[in-house]
Protein backbone atom coordinates (compact mmCIF):
# COMPACT_ATOMS: atom_id res chain seq x y z
CA UNK A 1 0.00 0.00 0.00
CA UNK A 2 1.25 3.45 -0.83
CA UNK A 3 -1.42 5.45 0.29
CA UNK A 4 -0.76 8.69 1.85
CA UNK A 5 -1.49 10.01 5.48
CA UNK A 6 -1.10 13.55 6.23
CA UNK A 7 0.35 14.10 10.19
CA UNK A 8 -0.62 17.76 10.81
CA UNK A 9 1.79 18.89 12.89
CA UNK A 10 0.50 21.06 15.82
CA UNK A 11 3.06 20.80 18.77
CA UNK A 12 4.26 24.85 18.54
CA UNK A 13 0.77 25.75 19.37
CA UNK A 14 -1.42 23.07 20.69
CA UNK A 15 1.59 21.30 22.54
CA UNK A 16 3.13 23.97 24.01
CA UNK A 17 -0.33 26.43 25.09
CA UNK A 18 -0.42 24.25 28.18
CA UNK A 19 3.06 24.43 29.83
CA UNK A 20 3.62 26.48 32.49
CA UNK A 21 6.84 27.39 32.38
CA UNK A 22 7.27 30.51 30.01
CA UNK A 23 8.96 29.66 27.03
CA UNK A 24 11.74 31.98 25.80
CA UNK A 25 10.87 32.44 21.82
CA UNK A 26 13.70 31.48 20.74
CA UNK A 27 13.30 27.67 21.69
CA UNK A 28 10.28 27.92 20.01
CA UNK A 29 11.31 29.15 17.07
CA UNK A 30 13.99 26.62 17.36
CA UNK A 31 11.31 23.21 17.85
CA UNK A 32 9.35 25.24 14.56
CA UNK A 33 12.84 25.54 12.26
CA UNK A 34 13.03 21.20 13.26
CA UNK A 35 10.16 20.59 12.21
CA UNK A 36 10.37 22.30 9.41
CA UNK A 37 13.15 19.92 7.94
CA UNK A 38 11.18 16.67 8.57
CA UNK A 39 8.41 16.92 6.07
CA UNK A 40 5.29 18.26 7.19
CA UNK A 41 3.31 20.34 4.56
CA UNK A 42 1.41 22.20 7.52
CA UNK A 43 2.89 22.75 10.78
CA UNK A 44 0.04 25.02 13.53
CA UNK A 45 2.87 27.63 15.30
CA UNK A 46 0.72 30.41 16.62
CA UNK A 47 -2.33 31.38 18.43
CA UNK A 48 -3.40 34.89 18.44
CA UNK A 49 -5.58 34.53 21.48
CA UNK A 50 -6.02 36.92 24.45
CA UNK A 51 -2.59 36.70 26.11
CA UNK A 52 -4.88 36.88 30.12
CA UNK A 53 -6.39 33.69 28.78
CA UNK A 54 -3.43 32.04 27.27
CA UNK A 55 0.06 33.79 28.41
CA UNK A 56 1.95 30.74 26.98
CA UNK A 57 1.20 32.38 22.95
CA UNK A 58 1.58 35.58 24.03
CA UNK A 59 4.79 35.68 21.63
CA UNK A 60 3.13 34.20 18.67
CA UNK A 61 3.61 37.24 16.52
CA UNK A 62 7.28 36.78 17.27
CA UNK A 63 7.39 33.15 16.19
CA UNK A 64 6.34 33.49 12.81
CA UNK A 65 8.50 36.51 12.54
CA UNK A 66 11.33 34.77 13.44
CA UNK A 67 11.02 31.09 11.76
CA UNK A 68 12.93 30.32 8.16
CA UNK A 69 9.92 29.45 6.16
CA UNK A 70 10.86 26.30 4.34
CA UNK A 71 9.05 25.93 1.03
CA UNK A 72 5.83 23.96 0.35
CA UNK A 73 4.92 24.31 4.09
CA UNK A 74 2.04 26.58 5.57
CA UNK A 75 2.26 28.06 8.84
CA UNK A 76 -0.91 27.94 10.69
CA UNK A 77 -2.70 29.90 14.03
CA UNK A 78 -5.35 30.16 15.59
CA UNK A 79 -7.71 33.19 15.72
CA UNK A 80 -10.73 33.39 18.09
CA UNK A 81 -11.90 36.36 16.61
CA UNK A 82 -11.32 39.41 14.22
CA UNK A 83 -8.52 40.80 16.71
CA UNK A 84 -7.13 37.44 15.93
CA UNK A 85 -7.67 37.48 12.45
CA UNK A 86 -5.80 40.86 11.87
CA UNK A 87 -2.68 39.97 14.13
CA UNK A 88 -2.57 36.73 12.18
CA UNK A 89 -2.66 38.37 9.19
CA UNK A 90 0.31 41.35 9.95
CA UNK A 91 2.43 38.32 11.45
CA UNK A 92 1.91 36.41 7.74
CA UNK A 93 0.12 33.17 8.90
CA UNK A 94 -0.55 30.96 5.66
CA UNK A 95 -3.51 29.76 7.15
CA UNK A 96 -5.68 30.12 9.85
CA UNK A 97 -7.75 28.32 12.03
CA UNK A 98 -11.00 29.16 13.92
CA UNK A 99 -12.14 27.01 16.80
CA UNK A 100 -15.72 25.80 18.05
CA UNK A 101 -17.15 23.23 20.65
CA UNK A 102 -19.91 20.71 20.32
CA UNK A 103 -20.61 21.17 23.76
CA UNK A 104 -21.79 24.04 25.67
CA UNK A 105 -19.93 23.71 28.87
CA UNK A 106 -16.70 23.93 27.07
CA UNK A 107 -17.57 26.85 24.94
CA UNK A 108 -18.18 28.84 27.83
CA UNK A 109 -14.88 28.05 29.46
CA UNK A 110 -12.86 28.33 26.79
CA UNK A 111 -13.94 31.27 24.51
CA UNK A 112 -16.67 32.90 27.01
CA UNK A 113 -18.93 32.46 24.19
CA UNK A 114 -22.14 30.21 23.13
CA UNK A 115 -21.49 27.53 20.25
CA UNK A 116 -24.19 30.10 18.40
CA UNK A 117 -22.12 33.45 19.64
CA UNK A 118 -18.38 31.53 18.33
CA UNK A 119 -19.89 30.78 14.76
CA UNK A 120 -21.48 34.42 14.78
CA UNK A 121 -18.13 36.06 15.34
CA UNK A 122 -16.42 33.71 12.67
CA UNK A 123 -18.72 34.68 10.14
CA UNK A 124 -16.61 38.00 9.66
CA UNK A 125 -12.98 36.34 9.61
CA UNK A 126 -14.36 33.60 7.50
CA UNK A 127 -15.82 36.46 5.02
CA UNK A 128 -12.62 38.34 5.00
CA UNK A 129 -10.12 35.60 4.34
CA UNK A 130 -12.64 34.28 1.42
CA UNK A 131 -11.55 37.71 -0.16
CA UNK A 132 -7.86 37.27 -0.09
CA UNK A 133 -7.72 33.25 -0.04
CA UNK A 134 -6.72 32.65 2.93
CA UNK A 135 -7.21 29.22 3.75
CA UNK A 136 -9.18 29.04 7.35
CA UNK A 137 -8.94 25.63 9.20
CA UNK A 138 -12.26 24.66 11.69
CA UNK A 139 -11.86 23.41 14.78
CA UNK A 140 -14.73 21.13 16.95
CA UNK A 141 -13.83 20.62 20.68
CA UNK A 142 -15.01 17.99 22.59
CA UNK A 143 -16.19 15.70 19.67
CA UNK A 144 -17.22 12.80 21.82
CA UNK A 145 -16.90 13.96 25.49
CA UNK A 146 -16.97 17.07 27.70
CA UNK A 147 -15.00 17.67 30.59
CA UNK A 148 -18.30 20.21 31.91
CA UNK A 149 -21.00 18.18 30.18
CA UNK A 150 -20.27 14.81 29.83
CA UNK A 151 -21.00 12.54 26.67
CA UNK A 152 -21.65 15.06 23.54
CA UNK A 153 -24.32 13.69 21.31
CA UNK A 154 -22.48 13.03 17.61
CA UNK A 155 -25.48 14.76 15.95
CA UNK A 156 -24.04 17.82 17.90
CA UNK A 157 -21.22 17.52 16.37
CA UNK A 158 -22.27 17.12 12.76
CA UNK A 159 -24.36 19.93 13.27
CA UNK A 160 -21.36 22.44 14.57
CA UNK A 161 -18.94 20.67 11.70
CA UNK A 162 -21.46 21.26 9.06
CA UNK A 163 -21.76 24.96 10.18
CA UNK A 164 -18.10 25.53 10.30
CA UNK A 165 -17.83 23.85 6.58
CA UNK A 166 -20.82 25.47 5.27
CA UNK A 167 -19.14 28.85 5.83
CA UNK A 168 -15.99 28.12 4.04
CA UNK A 169 -13.52 26.00 6.21
CA UNK A 170 -11.56 24.03 3.83
CA UNK A 171 -11.16 21.03 6.41
CA UNK A 172 -12.90 20.43 10.17
CA UNK A 173 -10.62 19.19 12.87
CA UNK A 174 -12.15 16.99 14.81
CA UNK A 175 -10.85 17.49 18.50
CA UNK A 176 -11.35 15.03 21.45
CA UNK A 177 -10.06 17.37 23.57
CA UNK A 178 -9.86 15.50 26.65
CA UNK A 179 -8.82 11.96 25.29
CA UNK A 180 -11.83 10.17 26.51
CA UNK A 181 -13.07 8.42 23.06
CA UNK A 182 -12.96 4.83 22.46
CA UNK A 183 -13.18 3.84 18.36
CA UNK A 184 -16.70 2.93 19.40
CA UNK A 185 -17.66 6.60 20.48
CA UNK A 186 -15.16 8.15 17.84
CA UNK A 187 -16.68 5.75 15.33
CA UNK A 188 -20.34 6.97 16.03
CA UNK A 189 -19.11 10.62 16.13
CA UNK A 190 -17.56 10.19 12.37
CA UNK A 191 -20.82 8.25 11.02
CA UNK A 192 -22.93 11.46 11.90
CA UNK A 193 -20.62 13.71 11.03
CA UNK A 194 -19.49 11.80 7.52
CA UNK A 195 -23.23 12.19 6.67
CA UNK A 196 -22.96 15.77 6.39
CA UNK A 197 -19.16 16.96 5.67
CA UNK A 198 -16.89 15.09 2.71
CA UNK A 199 -14.58 12.36 4.94
CA UNK A 200 -11.76 13.72 2.67
CA UNK A 201 -12.35 17.29 4.22
CA UNK A 202 -11.98 15.72 7.88
CA UNK A 203 -9.02 15.57 10.36
CA UNK A 204 -8.83 13.51 13.79
CA UNK A 205 -7.42 15.66 16.20
CA UNK A 206 -6.97 13.24 19.66
CA UNK A 207 -5.73 13.83 23.00
CA UNK A 208 -3.91 10.99 24.22
CA UNK A 209 -4.75 10.83 27.95
CA UNK A 210 -6.00 7.56 28.67
CA UNK A 211 -3.09 5.75 25.95
CA UNK A 212 -6.57 5.16 23.58
CA UNK A 213 -5.27 7.91 20.70
CA UNK A 214 -3.71 5.15 18.38
CA UNK A 215 -6.87 2.77 18.48
CA UNK A 216 -9.05 5.92 17.90
CA UNK A 217 -6.77 6.57 14.36
CA UNK A 218 -7.27 3.20 13.60
CA UNK A 219 -10.98 3.35 14.00
CA UNK A 220 -10.73 6.90 11.92
CA UNK A 221 -8.88 5.23 9.18
CA UNK A 222 -11.22 2.61 8.57
CA UNK A 223 -13.73 5.36 8.24
CA UNK A 224 -11.45 7.06 5.88
CA UNK A 225 -10.22 9.98 7.39
CA UNK A 226 -6.53 10.69 6.36
CA UNK A 227 -5.13 13.47 7.96
CA UNK A 228 -4.19 12.80 11.97
CA UNK A 229 -3.22 15.70 14.11
CA UNK A 230 -0.14 15.17 16.40
CA UNK A 231 2.34 16.55 18.47
CA UNK A 232 5.93 15.89 18.59
CA UNK A 233 7.11 14.59 22.42
CA UNK A 234 3.11 13.94 22.83
CA UNK A 235 3.07 17.90 24.37
CA UNK A 236 0.06 19.68 24.91
CA UNK A 237 -3.64 19.95 26.68
CA UNK A 238 -5.55 22.24 26.82
CA UNK A 239 -6.25 24.80 29.54
CA UNK A 240 -9.56 25.17 29.66
CA UNK A 241 -9.73 21.46 29.72
CA UNK A 242 -9.13 19.87 33.24
CA UNK A 243 -7.12 16.40 32.75
CA UNK A 244 -6.46 17.34 28.73
CA UNK A 245 -3.22 15.71 28.54
CA UNK A 246 -0.70 16.18 25.54
CA UNK A 247 -1.80 15.35 21.84
CA UNK A 248 -1.03 12.23 21.03
CA UNK A 249 2.92 12.19 19.77
CA UNK A 250 3.72 12.96 16.23
CA UNK A 251 6.81 10.41 16.15
CA UNK A 252 3.95 7.76 17.71
CA UNK A 253 1.58 8.33 14.96
CA UNK A 254 4.33 8.62 12.33
CA UNK A 255 5.51 5.28 12.81
CA UNK A 256 2.31 3.61 13.63
CA UNK A 257 1.04 4.53 10.04
CA UNK A 258 4.26 3.43 8.13
CA UNK A 259 3.72 0.01 10.10
CA UNK A 260 0.73 -0.02 8.72
CA UNK A 261 2.01 0.36 5.49
CA UNK A 262 0.83 4.51 4.61
CA UNK A 263 3.07 6.96 3.59
CA UNK A 264 3.39 10.09 5.81
CA UNK A 265 6.24 11.57 4.07
CA UNK A 266 8.42 11.80 7.49
CA UNK A 267 11.65 11.95 8.44
CA UNK A 268 11.84 9.78 11.70
CA UNK A 269 15.34 10.98 12.55
CA UNK A 270 14.00 14.79 12.13
CA UNK A 271 10.95 13.72 14.19
CA UNK A 272 13.02 12.11 17.03
CA UNK A 273 15.13 15.45 17.32
CA UNK A 274 12.10 17.62 17.57
CA UNK A 275 10.53 15.57 20.14
CA UNK A 276 13.79 15.29 22.15
CA UNK A 277 13.83 18.96 22.31
CA UNK A 278 9.98 19.23 22.68
CA UNK A 279 10.16 17.08 25.80
CA UNK A 280 13.62 19.25 26.87
CA UNK A 281 11.51 22.70 26.71
CA UNK A 282 8.84 20.93 29.03
CA UNK A 283 11.54 19.78 31.27
CA UNK A 284 12.38 23.40 31.05
P1 LIG B 1 -13.37 37.64 26.62
O1 LIG B 1 -12.77 37.98 27.94
O2 LIG B 1 -14.77 37.16 26.58
O3 LIG B 1 -13.32 38.81 25.57
O4 LIG B 1 -12.40 36.60 25.91
P2 LIG B 1 -12.97 40.31 25.56
O5 LIG B 1 -13.29 40.76 24.17
O6 LIG B 1 -13.63 40.98 26.72
O7 LIG B 1 -11.38 40.37 25.74
C1 LIG B 1 -10.72 40.21 26.97
C2 LIG B 1 -9.34 40.83 26.87
O8 LIG B 1 -8.57 40.14 25.87
C3 LIG B 1 -9.38 42.29 26.41
O9 LIG B 1 -8.25 42.93 26.99
C4 LIG B 1 -9.19 42.19 24.92
O10 LIG B 1 -8.62 43.34 24.35
C5 LIG B 1 -8.22 41.03 24.80
P3 LIG B 1 -8.44 43.96 28.21
O11 LIG B 1 -9.39 45.00 27.72
O12 LIG B 1 -9.02 43.12 29.34
O13 LIG B 1 -7.03 44.42 28.44
N1 LIG B 1 -8.36 40.28 23.54
C6 LIG B 1 -7.31 39.87 22.82
N2 LIG B 1 -5.99 40.02 22.99
C7 LIG B 1 -5.19 39.48 22.04
N3 LIG B 1 -5.67 38.79 20.97
C8 LIG B 1 -6.99 38.62 20.78
C9 LIG B 1 -7.87 39.18 21.73
N4 LIG B 1 -9.21 39.21 21.84
C10 LIG B 1 -9.50 39.89 22.95
N5 LIG B 1 -7.42 37.93 19.72
C11 LIG B 1 -11.51 35.41 24.01
C12 LIG B 1 -12.74 36.04 24.65
C13 LIG B 1 -11.95 34.59 22.84
C14 LIG B 1 -10.58 36.55 23.56
C15 LIG B 1 -10.80 34.55 25.09
O14 LIG B 1 -11.73 33.69 25.65
C16 LIG B 1 -9.66 33.75 24.53
O15 LIG B 1 -8.66 34.28 24.09
N6 LIG B 1 -9.79 32.39 24.54
C17 LIG B 1 -8.81 31.52 23.96
C18 LIG B 1 -8.69 30.24 24.75
C19 LIG B 1 -7.68 29.33 24.08
O16 LIG B 1 -6.80 29.78 23.37
N7 LIG B 1 -7.81 28.02 24.31
C20 LIG B 1 -6.91 27.05 23.74
C21 LIG B 1 -7.08 26.90 22.27
S1 LIG B 1 -8.45 25.83 21.82
C22 LIG B 1 -7.85 24.23 21.99
O17 LIG B 1 -6.77 24.04 22.48
C23 LIG B 1 -8.66 23.08 21.44
C24 LIG B 1 -8.07 22.54 20.13
O18 LIG B 1 -6.75 22.10 20.31
C25 LIG B 1 -8.92 21.37 19.63
C26 LIG B 1 -9.20 20.33 20.70
O19 LIG B 1 -8.26 19.76 21.27
O20 LIG B 1 -10.38 20.11 20.93
C27 LIG B 1 -8.05 23.61 19.04
MG1 LIG C 1 -6.20 20.12 21.13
Amino acid sequence: MDERVEIFEVGPRDGLQNEKREIPVSEKIALVDCLSRAGFSRIEVASFVSPKWVPQMAGSAEVLAGIRRAPGVRYAALTPNMRGYEDALAAKADEIAVFASASEGFSKANINATIEESIERFVPILEAARHIDLPVRGYVSCVTDCPYDGPTPPEKVAEVADRLFSLGCYEISLGDTIGQGTPDTIARMLLAVRERVPVTRLAGHYHDTAGRAIDNIDASLSLGVRVFDAAVGGLGGCPYAPGAAGNVATEKVAAHLERLGYQTGLDASVLQEAADMARAMRAG
